[in-house]
């Protein structure tokens, strides 16, 4: 499938009529103006058998509850709210002030098997192949996350599994190609265009038109044609249901702000659905900003895009002046992907998600500050989110509360983060004690034990809150 297909498409662009945020997409697969199915006629039916066999999942509780028992007992949900001390304290030093600083809680999609939130999505869909009666699924990957997340998948539910990645990102992802291997799934390194997420998924496409009777295609992100970018949002809303029910019970109120970064975008869609009609909670997109706003030097569409067609569905595209996708650059391999979940695109035209860039530095910095002050090696994806939630907990009041969808980690990336900037890294230096602990010490003549400052206080997520869509009716 070419990556600017206007003239495949069998459908054009049109509005429809306002509904609230959480009622879309469509019955045509829109999300206002932007979604919808721009393929080549050999995938209509396809594409039109996965949404009905979906609709029909949908309601079916059986389903539900035998993917909310694999996600308890297999996947490990729910996953914890932590409370990031080291990570507010930073916020708070960068203020200047003692009433600015909001505290930043971490919703930890590290904890899930396989280590990021791809695998809620891969059970959902792995599961739904099953009940297609396919027995392969593909996939494309980037940072390999979701390529892990799949075979992973693949083995637990015992199908056939063949993942599309771009040979750059085989190189930078070492770790997650030597783990689709042992789990069981054939990797295909895509030498085409840049070697990135957008060749792997051209490739991916590829394939499933010619395998589409047996196969099925596990999109890794909320794009691609209607009805991926619904499913998978759907099935990535657990992050979003549990962390609104998370900060009922520890904060008894809502937070005031979530974060988290863009890449397809199914991290920040599957947090930000829960709270998309609590317009009193901030949400913020942090996209890929790279080494310059440069053309090719960043991946940052909502951005610096413009509305166009990729991948089969309208979104904010990364393209030049005769609409061809333009090259992107990131430091994350994950975030490195010229389009946008069609999703995004329309809370950004609605004004409901604030989306903005940090670049690789900014990143990099921000995954090493994360590392020392929480003991957490984020992804370099996730390090975006977190760069960008430092600067806003630091613009909010100290009583107000911020969540980043912390979602991945980050042992994948340690060997390239070392290769950039691993000759700069310091070990760390004991922390001077707090004035009130010096005190606390001159008082008592006895020494006493103490927890390393700043040592995080952990506030365990308990009880089951993988309650399905249909369940919650929220999907
Ligand atoms: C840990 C992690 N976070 C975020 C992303 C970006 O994807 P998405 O925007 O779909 O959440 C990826 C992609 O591979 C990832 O591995």
């Amino acid at each position: 499938m070419s990556e600017t297909p206007d003239n495949a498409s069998t459908e054009a662009p049109g509005r429809t009529p306002t509904r609230p945020l959480s009622a879309l997409p469509d019955e045509r697969g829109r999300f206002g103006e932007y979604g919808g199915v721009f393929v080549p006629e050999t995938l209509i039916s396809a594409l039109r058998e996965l949404n009905e066999v979906y609709l029909k999942v949908r309601e079916d509780r059986q389903f539900w509850d035998r993917l909310s028992g694999l996600l308890r007992s297999y996947v490990g949900r729910p996953t914890s709210l932590f409370k990031a001390e080291g990570l507010t304290r930073q916020a708070r030093e960068r203020t200047g002030s003692r009433d600015r600083g909001a505290t930043i809680w971490l919703k930890r999609e590290d904890l899930a098997h396989t280590g990021a939130h791809k695998i809620n999505n891969t059970m959902g869909q792995g599961l739904l192949t099953r009940k297609m009666g396919k027995r392969r699924i593909i996939a494309e990957t980037g940072a390999g996350q979701h390529g892990v997340a799949s075979a992973t998948a693949a083995a637990a539910l015992g199908l056939e599994c063949d993942v599309y990645m771009g040979s750059e990102d085989v190189r930078r992802q070492r770790l997650n190609v030597v783990r689709m291997k042992m789990l069981g799934a054939r990797v295909i390194p895509v030498d085409s265009g840049s070697r990135t997420l957008k060749d792997a998924t051209n490739e991916a496409m590829r394939d499933w038109m010619g395998s589409v009777e047996h196969t099925h295609y596990i999109l890794g992100s909320v794009v691609g044609p209607h009805p991926f970018p619904m499913i998978v949002r759907d099935f990535q809303s657990i992050i979003g249901r549990e962390a609104k029910a998370q900060c009922l019970r520890h904060l008894g109120a809502l937070p005031n702000a979530v974060v988290a970064c863009v890449g397809g975008g199914s991290n920040a869609a599957g947090i930000f659905s829960a709270f998309i009609d609590d317009e009193e909670v901030k949400l913020f997109g942090v996209e890929a900003g790279g080494r310059s706003s440069e053309a090719g030097e960043h991946a940052a569409p909502l951005t610096l895009g413009a509305p166009g067609v990729l991948h089969g569905s309208r979104s904010y595209v990364l393209q030049d002046e005769a609409g061809q996708t333009s090259p992107v650059h990131s430091v994350s391999a994950g975030l490195d992907y010229p389009g946008v979940g069609p999703e995004h695109a329309h809370w950004k035209d609605a004004g409901r998600v604030t989306y903005s860039s940090v670049t690789d530095r900014q990143a990099l910095d921000a995954f090493l500050l994360c590392a020392r002050s929480e003991g957490i090696i984020p992804a370099l994806e996730t390090a975006h989110a977190l760069a960008d939630a430092l600067r806003i907990a630091s613009e909010m009041d100290r009583e107000e509360h911020l969540v980043v969808c912390l979602s991945g980690r980050g042992d994948k990336d340690v060997e390239e983060v070392d290769r950039l900037v691993g000759d700069q890294i310091e070990p760390l230096k004991a922390r001077r004690p707090r004035v009130r602990d010096k005190k606390r010490k001159k008082k008592s003549s006895a020494p006493e034990p103490s927890a390393p400052e700043g040592s995080a206080s952990e506030t365990p997520a308990t009880g089951d809150q993988t309650g399905t869509p249909t369940e919650s009716g929220e999907a």
